[in-house]
């Protein structure tokens, strides 16, 4: 007797019957391999990155999630060519050229998170222009994570608030864990729900190291160039089906 293995297509619909992710964070990974893989330069492969992020920034406003986080640029990035971080600065700016009207009529509001002021003086007047115009839009937090690293936000949280202990605007007794949450960068958020990794690493990377503490992974072998809504629909359905117990046990 044969067994066949029947492929469930899971789709948009299926998802919208239970609680979606609040908060999901993307690492935006595989674009070298992307390109490399068809003989083109690695900013290539970062071109290619863009337009994933943009039917994915669509997608999450056709379904309604509040905040999604793209690592865009890692406090460890600078050490690449010279030309592909110059690329990637490019991209950023013209991105923001392309994209902001849409973004900003469609309730996006971009919130760039990161050492900002390393960024060359033309990316961060863009950026800040961007985050300016949108500010007050609420329908989608788009937080780009820019010259971002998850210890260095740990470490200037520790001397904020420090310095407010000195200053006798904190005392230590108030120190906790929801005061600490307000001294980064996502201060007023919730934690990402579901952080997604394509290209198949299984590591963090210095990416949300406070926020992702009871985050569920999903990682995948698909490249970021060829990370399409129907796999962010897989990720979400494969959350929605899984156990959090936020280091309790469910009892019922
Ligand atoms: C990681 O792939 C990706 C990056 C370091 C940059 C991601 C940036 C973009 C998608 C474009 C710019 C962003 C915005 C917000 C417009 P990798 O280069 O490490 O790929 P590899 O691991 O295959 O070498």
């Amino acid at each position: 007797m044969a067994f066949f293995s029947r492929k469930v297509n899971i789709e948009k619909k299926d998802i919208l019957k239970k609680p979606l992710p609040k908060h999901i964070a993307i690492i935006m990974d595989g674009n070298g391999r992307w390109a490399t893989k068809r003989g083109l330069p690695r900013v290539a492969g970062h071109r290619a990155g863009v337009e994933s992020l943009k039917n994915i920034v669509e997608f999450c406003l056709e379904i309604n999630i509040p905040y999604l986080t793209v690592y865009a640029f890692s406090t460890e990035n600078w050490k690449r060519p010279r030309e592909e971080v110059n690329t990637l600065m490019n991209l950023m700016v013209e991105y923001i050229q392309k994209e902001l009207e849409i973004l900003d009529k469609n309730g996006v509001r971009i919130n760039p998170i990161g050492k900002l002021d390393d960024l060359p003086v033309y990316t961060l007047e863009y950026i800040t222009n961007a985050y300016l115009q949108t500010k007050n839009n609420n329908r989608l937090v788009l937080n780009v994570a820019l010259n971002y690293g998850g210890r260095a936000e740990i470490i200037q949280a520790v001397r904020m608030i420090s310095e407010n202990v000195k200053k006798g605007i904190l005392t230590i007794d108030e120190v906790n864990e929801n005061l600490f949450s307000q001294y980064l960068y996502t201060t007023n958020q919730p934690d990402p729900d579901l952080m997604i990794r394509p290209s198949g690493e299984m590591r963090i990377s210095n990416f949300l190291l406070w926020q992702l503490a009871y985050t569920e992974l999903w990682v995948t072998n698909v490249l970021w160039p060829d990370f399409k809504p129907h796999h962010l629909i897989k990720a979400i359905y494969d959350f929605q089906n899984r156990e959090r117990r936020f280091g309790g046990l469910n009892l019922n």
